[in-house]
């Protein structure tokens, strides 16, 4: 700790220069590398996962907006959701003299020698959204309540199928879709959904027709619509040649998307085949569009404008030598330490709220849903 300390002493200094520096323009490096520093001082390096969904594009913004108005430096890449481009990217990174970094993991273990020569070099290290397991060199997690994210999509469905009026309702039909098996989100999002799924699968209220209900039958390898289109394809032709679809469990918009159009192609949406019910998460703007349109039914909003500044604030105290704020200290085991985390709230949305929720909260602008 010593070390980091005197590292981190030296940041402080140099970043209270940078703020009476002007500033120094773009550094000019190429590919997917965005040098977004415009004042002398530390440079914080950020990772995140893809460019493909527009909330990690909004992100690595929101980040480097407020690094910057802190005074600092970044160094924003994507990983193009390929694990083996981030943690190259991350090397280069550390070889650039970043004094923190924000990663924002595709997969939850290969960062785990980048994350070594990380501390070797003293780098903290603030896990985005995403934990990154198995290694120590982790020093701060920055996220939702991500338990919940899946209580409110499961909840959701119980309440729309009136499922706690009384045992004599259903049974209804439901599939089961989960994220990305290499993100560790993945498994708090679909136990927080089962939690309360799980009691009317036991009473027979809901059935899977598909038979599929274990989490490792029901990812979505790296959250990708299509992949959830072919299964949901798949299953509607094996398992619905009889019998109808009532709810579907998605854990994320993108995939939500991907489950709707194979859905459509089997007539649902058209005047006797209904739409299932289907959850959502992240509040993309394509799926605001298709609650509003009646389709998707619903998503979890999470405010990543204020993820964004937890993990700023993280990296602020860390290298201004002050302890980072935290509210959860028990929950996040990556199976070498329970790193200590914050936690936001996640929120429902659907028809009946999403003008207060996301418009009118400036998360997403009104012209963007028409
Ligand atoms: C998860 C994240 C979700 C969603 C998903 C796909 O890790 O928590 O909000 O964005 O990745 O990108």
């Amino acid at each position: 700790m010593r070390n980091r300390r005197a590292a981190v002493a030296a940041a402080a200094t140099a970043v209270s220069l940078a703020l009476t520096l002007t500033a120094c323009g773009q550094s000019g490096e190429g590919g997917s590398e965005e040098d977004k520093g415009d004042a002398k001082g530390a440079t914080v390096g950020i990772a995140m996962p893809t460019k493909s969904s527009e909330r990690w594009i909004a992100d690595g913004d929101n980040v480097v907006k407020h690094l910057e108005s802190k005074g600092y430096k970044t160094k924003l890449v994507f990983g193009e959701d390929d694990p083996d481009q981030q943690v190259a990217q991350v090397e280069n990174l550390i070889t650039q003299d970043v004094k923190a970094l924000i990663v924002a993991a595709i997969d939850n273990k290969s960062l785990n020698n980048v994350l070594q020569q990380a501390k070797d070099a003293d780098i903290p290290v603030i896990s985005y959204d995403r934990l990154i397991l198995g290694t120590e060199n982790v020093d701060y997690y920055a996220s939702f309540d991500n338990e919940k994210v899946g209580e409110l999509q499961g909840d959701y469905i119980v309440d729309k199928l009136g499922l706690k009026d009384g045992s004599e309702k259903g049974p209804f039909n439901i599939e089961l879709f989960a994220g990305s098996n290499d993100d560790n989100n993945t498994r708090y999002f679909f136990q927080g959904a089962m939690n309360v799924l799980q009691p009317y699968i036991d009473k027979k209220q809901l059935v899977v027709k598909s038979g599929q209900t274990e989490l490792n039958q029901v990812t979505t390898l790296r959250w990708d619509g299509g992949t959830a289109q072919k299964r949901m394809d798949d299953i509607l032709t094996s398992s619905y040649k009889t019998g109808r679809v009532d709810a579907v469990l998605s854990p994320y918009d993108g995939i939500s998307i991907g489950i709707l159009s194979a859905l459509k192609s089997d007539d649902y949406g058209s005047k006797n085949k209904p739409l299932p019910i289907v959850t959502g998460q992240d509040a993309e703007v394509a799926s605001v569009k298709s609650i509003i349109a009646d389709q998707q039914s619903m998503t979890v909003y999470k405010d990543t404008r204020e993820l964004a500044k937890v993990a700023t604030n993280m990296v602020d105290a860390l290298l201004t030598d002050k302890e980072p704020e935290v509210n959860d200290t028990k929950t996040y085991d990556n199976g070498a330490k329970v790193v200590p985390a914050y936690l936001l709230e996640p929120v429902a949305v659907d028809e009946a709220n999403y003008q207060e929720t996301v418009v009118d909260s400036g998360y997403i602008k009104e012209s963007d849903l028409k």
